[in-house]
């Protein structure tokens, strides 16, 4: 009797849900270009990355304007993260999770800072601003130079220091082609 009642109680709350939505009329379609705005994921592989460039030269004025209040000079952070050094502390009693020591794909660092920088207004800069801050950063690692422009073909061949840091959830091992399913690089 319980579960009766229970199940025609939600039949009736979707009902009106239902209703509800149609009597205020709300929630559209989304068009394509409102899709376009939201659909930047970027894969390991590099796939969905935007047209532009930029040098860690350029990055470091954007960082500057950008990101240093946060993440402090020279990314040694701040209120936010530390985002330089710490290579080879991760097997330590003291692990220091950087995009240096700890990221294993660059393209993923891109997709990131992108999507979620800065702070207060993700998605403010140009794609140029967003590939020469990456840049800044990568440089600030060691790991790219300071005037080679960084774009959507070279961003995704960079190997990451801790590129073979991680390893494949067990359960997922038996997946058939479970790398290129992911988007993951395979080497
Ligand atoms: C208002 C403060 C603020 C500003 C400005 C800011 N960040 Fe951040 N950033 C954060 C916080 C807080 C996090 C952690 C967010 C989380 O873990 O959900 C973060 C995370 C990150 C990370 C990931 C770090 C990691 O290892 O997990 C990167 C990379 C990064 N920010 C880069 C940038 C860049 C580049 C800019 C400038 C374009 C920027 N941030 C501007 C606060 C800021």
């Amino acid at each position: 009797m319980f579960l009766r009642s229970a199940a025609l109680l939600t039949v009736l709350s979707l009902v009106s849900i239902v209703s509800v939505a149609r009597a205020y009329d709300f929630g559209e379609p989304a068009t394509p270009q409102e899709i376009e705005i939201w659909n930047i994921d970027v894969s390991p592989n590099g796939t969905g990355l935007p047209e532009g460039s930029g040098t860690a030269e350029h990055g470091k004025l954007v960082f500057v304007a950008n990101c240093q209040a946060c993440h402090g000079v020279n990314g040694q952070g701040g209120i936010g993260g530390r985002l330089v050094g710490g290579r080879g502390t991760l097997a330590t009693a003291h692990p220091v999770k950087t995009v240096g020591s700890y990221w294993p794909y660059a393209a993923t660092v891109f997709d990131y800072i992108h999507r979620a920088m800065p702070y207060p207004k993700p998605g403010s800069l140009s794609n140029d601003d967003y590939y020469a801050v990456t840049a800044y950063i990568l440089n600030l690692n060691g790991i790219w130079p300071s005037n080679e422009k960084l774009d959507r073909t070279n961003l995704p061949k960079i190997k990451m220091p801790n590129r073979n840091g991680f390893i494949v959830f067990p359960e997922w091992r038996n997946w058939p082609n479970v790398n290129a399913w992911r988007g993951w690089p395979n080497n």
